[in-house]
């Protein structure tokens, strides 16, 4: 974690109404934070820095017992005994454990978007098969578009690999990416060191308790989330964080899945509930490709819509 973006980040729990957090950093190296802890001095909650990653969390405690692979080589990985004593402690208390979450490394949603990443190139069978040619990123490239009108510090929530937010980054001063899975945010931390960038920082945090100062970011993108989340308790998160005249761009197949209830969400009422939060699209119902490829021989097609919409100050 780049040390200077501590003054940017705010307590997740609510008694403490975003109080600022300290660091203590307990391994350097240059002006990251490798190991160490995010503290916040009125609720005593401690917030991780591991592997360069920062965790800001309300319970760490329920977000390793989710992940146990994850969690078992956070410790054979983590090299001061503070924050090795630190996650031991944790799982001490750990007692229905269930093995990686879905995005987490090796499982099936994080190896398509690894796919996507990496590995996708125009002659994959399917996309030579097509008459008309789609672009595996076709749908972060539009963030691409002058017209889209960016500008000042962003943010791009359920970023996963990165892949939006570093198009946002060729644009913006400073942008953030947050996604609830460490592998993704580790390995799209990882992306920072190879391209050598110094305007990106990546953070594990929850879409629906972001852990930002108020009115901080001029402009948020979040690009198939709806889905994941209560579309509510996002907007309510997105506006506890965005400028006044800021920029929300969505995009969404409004693929709804069930176990989170939102099968009752559509695009009519995704854009009614963006409407009501504050904000004035700019933008008509769309239907733009999008492929991922879960893997050699299976893909997912989706026509996702793009949401422009403006914060009424
Ligand atoms: C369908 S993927 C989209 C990834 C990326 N935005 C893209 O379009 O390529 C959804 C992403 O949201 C993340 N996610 C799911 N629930 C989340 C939450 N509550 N907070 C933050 N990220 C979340 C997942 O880990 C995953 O990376
Ligand atoms: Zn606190």
């Amino acid at each position: 974690m780049i040390k200077e973006i501590i003054y940017n980040l705010r307590c997740v729990n609510n008694p403490c109404n975003k109080n600022g957090l300290t660091l203590e950093s307990l391994r350097e190296e240059g002006d990251e934070c490798i190991e160490g802890f995010l503290k916040c001095n009125i609720c005593d909650s401690q917030f991780p820095i591991i592997q360069g990653v920062p965790i800001v969390l309300q319970n760490f405690h329920e977000y390793a017992r989710r992940r146990i692979i994850t969690y078992g080589k956070w410790i054979v990985h983590s090299k001061s005994s503070k924050l090795r004593d630190f996650l031991r402690s944790v799982g001490m208390k750990i007692r229905y454990p269930t093995s990686n979450d879905l995005y987490e490394e090796n499982n099936l949603l994080y190896r398509a978007y690894s796919y996507n990443y990496h590995n996708y190139h125009f002659d994959d069978r399917l996309l030579s098969l097509l008459k008309k040619k789609i672009e595996p990123d076709n749908i972060y490239r539009m963030l691409r578009k002058k017209n889209l009108d960016l500008s000042g510090i962003g943010l791009d929530i359920g970023c996963s690999f990165g892949s939006s937010t570093f198009e946002l980054a060729k644009r913006l001063p400073f942008v953030f990416g947050v996604d609830l899975s460490f592998s993704f945010i580790l390995e799209a931390r990882k992306i920072i060191h190879d391209k050598m960038l110094k305007n990106v920082e990546f953070i594990v945090s929850d879409a629906i308790n972001l852990p930002f100062e108020s009115k901080f970011f001029q402009c948020i993108i979040a690009l198939n989330l709806v889905d994941r989340v209560n579309p509510l308790k996002l907007l309510d998160s997105i506006n506890s964080c965005i400028k006044d005249n800021g920029k929300l761009i969505l995009i969404n197949p409004y693929h709804f899945v069930n176990e989170n209830n939102n099968d009752q969400f559509d695009s009519i009422k995704i854009r009614k509930i963006v409407e009501r939060h504050g904000y004035l699209i700019n933008s008509n119902e769309s239907y733009i490709p999008w492929i991922v490829k879960m893997n050699e021989r299976s893909y997912l097609f989706y026509f996702v819509d793009l949401i422009v919409a403006n914060r009424i100050a």
